[in-house]
């Protein structure tokens, strides 16, 4: 009997935590090779962060970093300004061209964290209503909380991980303050067994934290976005004595994310709501109308190294059974994605200042 599978139409998907290693560390990513595993994992448009080797904390490095982006990018690329509390004249230099300003209060990769005391300093001089990102784990999230909210600003925590950070958000958000936050998919998908074996493989931070996914799955309604923090780095680095921190995931987050619809974890209007909806509303993202995912929830595959597009070419998640996959992806009207296959060009993308 002949019989196919009716498909899922989906919008193409936000990811606003990226980390495409462009330039500086391109053997383990680069523009071209992270937005094709964006593309393929059903997302197309990302963000990247600016913990680059020579860090994005001036005019110069961002217009640099731009030109990059716009000769390999496939998929709707845009950029945050990154600050070390030194660069107070650069922020509102650099504000037109991106989608935030992301800070870093605790240490990892890059070792760009900043001092807690330059916090308001750096509040002061953001004078924009673009998002202020955090990288801030446990009892910090609670401090710069209160900074934001007696200064005025538009915070976003990101990668809540733990029962204490979300419950400091929740606390927050019932008290009426405008904050969001984001999870990301190894801390819903990677338990602390799965951690244990993984070793390196599993390094990231913040780090996973015993107990806290079911907590994290349990509230839900408090979470703005998942936004995957894609960390690749090489399985020589993670290998090493000094492994690197953090997990590749463009390629894998929706199917993760669909495999958790069919197990009735998630429902698909939620799912939209955190790739697509809040991440577009939150961060202001114009997106085409003619960009979308074509998904078969039914297909059942199991995730293997020699399907991912990602650089670095491992994942946490290889040999696990997933359900729920892309087949096609159209961008701006075109095919660029069917069956495994992708058909883009360098440079086909767009890079969004994310001016007005
Ligand atoms: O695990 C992580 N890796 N967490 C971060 O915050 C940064 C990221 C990276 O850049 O590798
Ligand atoms: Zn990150």
């Amino acid at each position: 009997m002949l019989s196919w599978a009716v498909m899922l139409k989906l919008p193409g998907l936000i990811d606003i935590h990226v980390h495409l290693r462009d330039p500086g560390q391109t053997e383990k990513e680069d523009f071209f090779t992270g937005t094709c595993a964006a593309i393929a994992g059903g997302f197309t448009t990302v963000i990247d962060m600016p913990n680059n080797v020579t860090p994005v904390t001036s005019l110069k490095t961002l217009k640099r970093k731009i030109e990059i982006a716009k000769e390999k990018t496939v998929c709707d690329i845009g950029f945050y300004a990154g600050s070390l509390g030194d660069n107070l004249d650069e922020l509102m230099k650099m504000e037109p061209y991106v989608f935030g300003l992301k800070l870093y209060l605790n240490r990892t990769t890059g070792n760009y964290i900043i001092d807690k005391d330059k916090l308001k300093d750096i509040y002061r001089a953001w004078k924009s209503d673009k998002p202020i990102l955090l990288h801030a784990e446990s009892d910090v999230v609670e401090d710069s909380i209160g900074v934001a909210k007696a200064m005025g600003k538009k915070l976003h925590i990101c990668h809540i991980a733990s029962k204490f950070e979300l419950s400091t958000i929740m606390r927050a958000k019932d008290k009426g303050f405008n904050v969001t936050c984001g999870v990301t998919p190894h801390h819903f998908f990677l338990t602390i067994d799965d951690v244990r074996k993984l070793g390196a493989f599993a390094m990231m931070k913040p780090p996973v934290e015993e107990g806290a996914i079911d907590f994290l799955w349990n509230n839900l309604d408090y979470i703005d976005v998942v936004e995957s923090d894609h960390a690749p780095h090489t399985k020589e680095e993670k290998l090493s004595r000094n492994p690197t921190f953090g997990v590749p995931n463009l390629d894998t987050t929706l199917p993760l994310l669909l495999t958790a619809v069919s197990e009735g974890r998630l429902t698909l209007e939620r799912l939209k709501e955190l790739c697509f909806y809040n991440p577009k509303k939150i961060f202001n993202i114009k997106t085409d109308e003619n960009t979308y995912v074509e998904v078969d929830e039914e297909e059942i595959f199991v995730i293997n190294k020699k399907m991912l597009y990602t650089k670095c070419g491992w994942s946490p998640y290889e040999g696990r059974e997933m359900r729920g996959k892309v087949k096609r992806v159209f961008y701006r009207g075109r095919k660029v994605f069917e069956d495994g296959r992708l058909f883009v060009g360098r440079g086909d993308g767009v890079v969004d200042t994310g001016e007005k």
